[in-house]
């Protein structure tokens, strides 16, 4: 029934009944959730709806991370269900249940697990426009969430309830293009050990040719001129080098200060790159790496700091697997790791990467099987480190997958079995002849974050893949910067790669499509990741770069905020239920703030100086002094306040500043106090 009313004889009307619409007779292909797919009328298992022991004839079964937004058009009276945990999940589940009205909150279940009794729904949705239902993963993964909304159904007075993911956008550029003049991108410190191999190519946008100096390079580097690759042996001994870059272009010069640490400390701002997880699974060859490597040139993101170009999974052999060319022993003599046959000489592979100023990473599993069932480097860790550093490997993630297996059998603590594989591969990396970033990859069991770095490590993952929680990106950040205390230059948190452009579905290792999130969404996600100082990784399909992805993932200033020396990731400084206000103080006593928007509808995002004591303003002025004085100091004394993305002062804004922030958008700030 659409009509709101009927008219019943000439001028008499009556309101009509509200009519039943349940949750599972929608149309429920835009539900995402983090395993499986929504059941109707049965959980996840495709077993009967049961919560503590009481069955539910119908309703829909899902599972964390799940969400459904809904739009209503303020015609929809109530929402009533049961929800729980199915009985079926036969694990230590714990979900919450949440709904929200126009993103306020309407309804929260508070952390549920199996047995606990359903609990009952029943919201008022009068006025909401849109619905968003979800459920979270209650802190603790997503394992056996298998989540019940049970005898789910709307009192409707019009249009039944619209399923709607997310709202049409076009999309927009905002960083506006390089200009010919050279501009040199990329970080002011970075660190290498002494007497090994170095190589670092100077990013720099402007028109080519360009001409290259460096001042103060230590004996044994040296640049050439052209290409702005510093290469050659660094020095012997420990010691701190105050470079000054030089380069010019007939359009004008540029230069920027460049101090090199020799020691012991590697990645002293977070390491950027490209990874072909996302885009290229188990279809990843010699080929798409080196094109890879050629567009990271070509494209201008070598330019702004792209620098390694790393493998992942899949470049050994398999036992089994559907691409016979990915067949083959695992080892040969003396237990040497054999890639498979899309990869025909490794070494070559690093070669063509370093050629261009590039880095070259790898991947293995401290297990026996990787996580797609290759070659693990379990038994084969001295060899396998050596193995890496003599093809000329620059980079290591290091992926627990099937190393549950060994840990069992392990002595020690459950901590120290989390800890030995990357203890050992750790101190088997320092003892190769050349600089290896070594970057661990176990999810965050055991808080890696608290010995990742003492361990050798100087990043690690801090969740699951991010491919499967891509709708969650505020959630995902705003647990990362939880954790921003135990990070600092040379030891990162990592909250999983940039997967915005054309990208495969992690669910399937799909071929790369266009990734689900809107522009806007695509801008926030490295306003986040800039935000939170995390490795910066492209794991998206290079040959698709489009206009729109490239003015995402190559603003200048935005990515002098990710690597900026200090190394802080930002810290929460407000939150409500859908906004939130992140702070990075930066090196020259600006602070990098974000207005962020985590919900549905558009909002106004506001945060006052006074609560981002970093900015170090002065005193207001003096009681004794006149009021016009007055007025005009405290203008003067005004942080100015510039659109990051936009490269465009807004203006100096006493008090504080606020903005309307666009549905799942970060507006990014840079502040710089009154000088
Ligand atoms: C996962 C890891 C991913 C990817 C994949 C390869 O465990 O988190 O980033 O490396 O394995 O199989």
């Amino acid at each position: 029934m659409t009509a709101k009313w009927i008219a019943l004889g000439l001028s008499l009307a009556i309101p009509v009944v509200a009519e039943t619409v349940w949750l599972d007779t929608l149309d429920l292909s835009t539900l995402r959730q983090g395993w499986g797919r929504p059941q109707i009328n049965r959980s996840i298992r495709e077993r009967p709806l049961q919560i503590a022991g009481r069955t539910f004839e119908r309703g829909v079964g899902t599972h964390a991370q799940s969400r459904f937004r809904l739009h209503l058009d303020g015609q929809v009276d109530r929402f009533r269900a049961w929800v729980g945990v199915d009985d079926h999940a036969q694990g230590p589940g714990s979900v919450e249940f949440q709904i929200l009205g126009d993103d306020r909150w309407l309804f929260r279940s508070g952390v549920m697990r199996p047995g606990d009794a359903a609990r009952e729904v029943n919201v008022d949705l009068r006025g909401v426009r849109v619905l968003l239902l979800r459920v979270t993963d209650g802190g603790d993964g997503i394992s056996y969430d298998h989540a019940n909304w049970a005898e789910a159904r709307f009192e409707v007075r019009g249009s039944p309830p619209r399923p709607e993911p997310v709202p049409e956008e076009k999309p927009y550029l905002l960083t506006p293009p390089p200009g010919p003049a050279p501009r040199i991108c990329g970080p002011t410190v970075y660190g290498a050990r002494p007497a090994r191999p170095f190589l670092y190519r100077i990013p720099v946008q402007g028109e080519r040719p360009l001409h290259f100096r460096v001042y103060g390079l230590p004996r044994g580097l040296h640049v050439d001129p052209r290409t702005g690759i510093v290469s050659g042996t660094t020095p012997a001994g420990a010691g701190t080098y105050d470079l000054t870059f030089e380069v010019r272009n007939r359009h004008g010069v540029a230069w920027r200060s460049f101090r090199l640490i020799l020691g012991d400390r590697l990645a002293l701002t977070p390491p950027m790159g490209w990874n072909p997880w996302y885009a290229h699974y188990d279809r990843i060859t010699d080929s798409i790496v080196r094109e890879a490597a050629e567009i990271l040139v070509r494209s201008g993101l070598a330019d702004v700091g792209y620098q390694y170009v790393n493998l992942d999974d899949c470049w050994m052999n398999a036992e089994q697997h559907g691409d016979p060319l990915r067949v083959g022993p695992l080892r040969g003599p003396a237990g040497r790791i054999l890639p498979n046959a899309h990869f025909p000489d490794m070494r070559a592979l690093t070669d063509f990467i370093h050629a261009r100023g590039l880095k070259a990473g790898i991947y293995a599993s401290p297990g026996p099987r990787t996580c797609a069932g290759f070659a693990g480097s379990f038994g084969f860790e001295a060899r396998d480190a050596r193995q890496f550093a003599e093809w000329g490997f620059d980079f290591l993630k290091y992926d627990w997958c099937s190393y549950s297996e060994v840990a069992r059998t392990n002595p020690g603590s459950e901590l120290e079995k989390l800890q030995q594989p990357y203890r050992q591969m750790g101190r088997l990396l320092r003892e190769q002849p050349r600089d290896i970033v070594f970057n661990l990859c176990q999810y965050g069991m055991g808080e890696v974050w608290k010995w990742g770095a003492e361990v050798g490590g100087h990043a690690w993952r801090t969740g699951g893949d991010l491919g499967f929680e891509l709708d969650q990106l505020f959630e995902v950040a705003l647990r990362n910067i939880a954790l921003r205390e135990h990070q600092r230059p040379g030891a990162w948190n990592d909250p999983d790669y940039i997967q915005i452009g054309w990208i495969g579905d992690a669910r399937s290792a799909g071929p790369p499509r266009p990734c689900p999130l809107t522009p806007t969404e695509q801008y926030a996600f490295l306003s986040l990741w800039a935000l939170m100082a995390a490795p910066l990784f492209y794991s998206g399909d290079l040959t698709r770069l489009d206009v729109f992805t490239l003015n995402v993932l190559a603003n200048p200033e935005v990515i002098d905020i990710n690597q900026d020396p200090l190394g802080l990731c930002a810290r929460l400084v407000r939150q409500d239920e859908a906004t939130f206000v992140l702070a990075k103080p930066l090196q020259n006593g600006d602070v990098a703030v974000g207005l962020c928007n985590a919900g549905e509808c558009a909002a106004t995002v506001a945060v006052q100086w006074t609560e981002i004591p970093e900015l170090r303003l002065v005193q207001r002025p003096g009681a004794g002094e006149p009021g016009a004085r007055q007025l005009v100091r405290l203008r003067t004394r005004a942080p100015v306040v510039r659109d990051v993305w936009r490269h465009q002062d807004l203006g100096r804004f006493p008090g504080g500043f606020s903005a309307r922030v666009p549905r799942r958008g970060v507006m990014l700030l840079r502040v710089s106090p009154p000088g």
